[in-house]
C-alpha cells in the first residue's frame, strides 16, 4: 500500500506522528510537506496530495491541517477525489465503506494522536461495499462533469 501524505503548519505535528506510526508497520509513505510549522497555505499541499492520488500513483491519501477542513476543501476540487474529514472512527470506516473515500483528513487541533492514529489505522483498513453505494459515487462524478469546463 503506497500513502500520500501532506499538511499545513497546523498539521505538521500530527504528520510526522502518523508518518512514523505508517512507517513503523512497513506502510510506504511519501511525504509532500510542509516540512516545518512556519505558516504556509493549506491548499499548496493538499492539491499536490490530491494530485498524486486521482493519478493512481498512490493508494490514499492523508491531509492534515488544525481542523482537516481546509485541506478537505482543497482536496475535494480536484475531480476524482472524496477527502472526508473524520474526527472519530466511526467515520472513518463508514466513509470507505460507503463513500470510497480516498483522502483522509484529519484536524491536529480537534484529535489527539492516539485517536487520530486509530482513525488511520481504519480508514486505511476498511473496504468500499460498492453496489448501491457506488451509483450514489457515480452522481458525485455527473456534478462534477456538470461543472466542469
Ligand atoms: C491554520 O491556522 C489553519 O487555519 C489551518 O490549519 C486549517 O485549520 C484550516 O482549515
Amino acid at each position: 500500500m503506497r500513502i500520500a501524505i501532506g499538511s499545513d503548519h497546523g498539521g505538521f505535528r500530527l504528520k510526522s506522528e502518523i508518518i512514523e506510526h505508517l512507517k513503523k508497520k512497513g506502510i510506504e509513505i511519501q511525504d509532500f510537506g510542509t516540512l516545518n510549522e512556519e505558516s504556509c497555505d493549506y491548499a499548496d499541499y493538499a492539491i499536490q496530495v490530491a494530485e498524486a492520488v486521482v493519478t493512481k500513483q498512490f493508494d490514499f491519501g492523508i491531509l492534515v491541517c488544525g481542523t482537516g477542513i481546509g485541506v478537505s476543501i482543497a482536496a475535494n476540487k480536484v475531480p476524482g477525489i472524496r477527502a472526508a474529514v473524520c474526527g472519530d472512527t466511526f467515520s472513518a470506516h463508514a466513509t470507505r465503506q460507503h463513500n470510497d473515500a480516498n483522502i483522509l483528513a484529519l484536524g491536529e487541533r480537534v484529535v489527539g494522536t492516539g485517536l487520530a492514529l486509530d482513525i488511520v489505522d481504519i480508514f486505511l483498513s476498511s473496504e468500499f461495499e460498492g453496489g448501491r453505494h457506488a451509483t450514489r459515487i457515480g452522481k458525485i462524478a455527473e456534478i462534477e462533469k456538470k461543472y466542469s469546463k
